[in-house]
């Protein structure tokens, strides 16, 4: 699938777009907006329950042109079309990535290899449906016969990000009785917090791991084992309390977990993108399977849209190709999620790791090293929260991060005039990060609060805000299971678009894997009687040393 040569940089396309970007250099947003009152209008796109307002961009109608352009020469459409069919887009694992099936409403088939895998994913839904039916009707009950309250799922990163994003985003379609809880991290403190809050008779456990290897979630399971045990569960009452998600079945049947417990995954689903699967199962507990199902069936709109529709008016492409236009000609490194809605502060979180584990990577599909920027660091938090800390860089700080403010027109919550007033300073947020202030406009407002000449000229400056810094806004209705479920697949085919542009494999995560091998070897080291830190370097042994000389060399 490697892209064929030029190099993307030395393209035609590529360096339009730096010269172009030279052109731009000092027009002012506010200046673009003046002389085309009808910008909005011809920057803003209604689409699959989202309004895009992309108007408060550095851009002109032949940015835009060009930015397609680079698109088309870098195949995005064949591209597109290459991951829905399933072909092996993650190159380096030799796999396609599929999440897209999972959601897919269609009557077609999808094959891997040669084998339809519409029957199973289908199957799985079912049997969801059913295990939900049990948990939430109280048939399927705990060892003491009583229904269960709480349900505890253990996983980290994509088994545990997304899951509980919607789990939160979706708290008003919570129905029925039971509380839905997430451990990850190794930090002990994590599930002894949650832990000493529940009853072991009336608590399930969901383990979510695709490859039940991953060490967080293994340590995790076992300590949620043993509180059972140690507190009336007994061996033969295991099976009622746990079951897994998995690409693994020996590896949890080893674990102990019953066969007809386990849910399956599969490898053609990354992790970071399998909350559309029985990684959902959390959700689906609390907010019920056909809410679930509603959830899966606004990611399918979204990607019927992303499939079908021209690039000059796909909501994944235009923000994709707007991310590319900053972090690679205007030297932005960041990108911030701004979701003006409580319900959606889980956002940044799986966006970090959708984006950044995709696309944070060096090297071509090739495995030619890249001499341009790829993906940037996803950041961000819930509006107006931020307004108060971090906004303050955006408005004049030294760097460039374009940010992307999300805000529904309706609230689960109507209270006196909350939502006009966060919906006002949503809006007041990307206008003033859009005009700024000038020095005319600062003089004039120190003038008018009676300040001396003096006095102006040492403060005027402090108050002059630049303006001209990038935003999109992206309108929805209300956050509901169809709505979040378009809002969570428009950033993974945004992040898909980047990566075809960038020509990596935006399905592999090579660097994690190395913290995961030191991490055993340190480990080790740790709870070793007798040093080995001569094998590593100084640094790391002399914090071995520390522990060591506070714990003891075994724990
Ligand atoms: O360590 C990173 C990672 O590999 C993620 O990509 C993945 O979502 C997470 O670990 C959990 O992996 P698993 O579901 O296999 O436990």
């Amino acid at each position: 699938m490697s892209q064929a040569t030029p190099s993307l940089t030395s393209r035609p396309e590529w360096q339009a777009l730096k010269d172009h970007q030279a052109a731009m250099q000092d027009v002012h947003m506010r200046d673009l907006f003046q002389q085309d009152p009808q910008r909005f209008k011809h920057y803003v796109l209604d689409a699959a329950g989202f309004t895009l307002d992309y108007s408060k961009n550095l851009i002109t109608d032949e940015s835009l042109e060009l930015l397609f352009r680079l698109a088309r020469s870098c195949n995005l459409p064949e591209r597109m079309e290459a991951m829905f069919r399933g072909e092996h887009v993650n190159v380096t694992e030799d796999r396609p990535a599929l999440h897209t099936a999972l959601r897919s409403l269609a009557k077609d088939s999808i094959e891997v290899d040669g084998k339809d895998i519409m029957p199973e994913v289908r199957s799985t839904l079912t049997r969801m449906e059913e295990f939900v039916w049990r948990v939430q009707s109280t048939q399927w009950r705990g060892f003491t016969n009583k229904p269960f309250t709480d349900v505890v799922s253990i996983g980290i990163g994509g088994s545990f990000l997304g899951p509980k994003l919607i789990s939160a985003a979706l708290k008003p379609y919570w129905s029925g009785h039971l509380n839905c809880h997430y451990v990850a991290n190794i930090d002990g403190t994590h599930i002894s917090e949650v832990l000493r809050k529940l009853d072991p008779d009336t608590t399930l456990f969901l383990i979510q791991s695709k490859s039940f290897r991953t060490q967080e979630t293994l340590e995790n399971t076992e300590v949620a084992r043993q509180w059972f045990l140690q507190n009336g569960g007994c061996q033969d009452t295991i099976s009622k309390h746990f079951v897994a998600v998995t690409a693994n079945t020996p590896a949890a049947v080893k674990f102990g977990i019953k066969e007809e417990n386990i849910f399956p995954m599969w490898d053609w689903v990354g992790g970071r993108y399998s909350l559309w699967s029985a990684i959902g199962l959390p959700t689906a507990l609390t907010i019920g399977m056909e809410n679930f199902r509603a959830l899966l069936a606004g990611a399918y709109r979204m990607d019927q849209h992303f499939r079908t529709a021209p690039l000059e008016q796909n909501l994944p492409v235009i923000l994709g190709l707007l991310g590319v236009w900053y972090g690679n000609f205007w030297g932005a490194d960041a990108h911030a999620i701004l979701p003006y809605d409580h319900y959606l502060r889980g956002l940044p979180a799986h966006l970090q790791q959708l984006d950044m584990e995709s696309n944070g990577k060096c090297v071509t599909q090739a495995g030619e090293p890249i001499a341009y920027q790829t993906g940037p660091i996803i950041w961000g938090g819930a509006g107006a929260n931020g307004q108060h800390a971090y906004h303050q860089l955006l408005h004049q700080g030294t760097k460039l991060s374009p940010a992307d403010f999300i805000i529904p027109l309706q609230t689960h919550n109507p209270i006196g005039n909350h939502h006009a007033i966060l919906f006002a300073n949503c809006l007041s947020q990307s206008q003033a990060l859009m005009q700024g202030k000038n020095e005319e406009e600062a003089r004039a407002e120190l003038q008018a609060e009676g300040k001396s000449r003096t006095e102006i000229d040492r403060l005027v400056r402090h108050k002059v805000i630049q303006g001209n810094k990038p935003s999109n806004t992206l309108v929805l209705e209300r956050a509901t299971p169809e709505s979040v479920g378009a809002l969570v697949a428009l950033y993974e085919h945004r992040t898909f678009v980047q990566g075809v542009i960038w020509d990596v494999d935006s399905f592999d995560q090579w660097g994690v894997e190395l913290g995961k091998q030191l991490g055993k070897g340190i480990l080790d080291q740790l709870m070793a009687p007798t040093g080995e830190e001569g094998k590593t370097d100084s640094s790391t042994a002399g914090l071995i040393q520390l522990f060591r000389n506070r714990h003891g060399s075994s724990q």
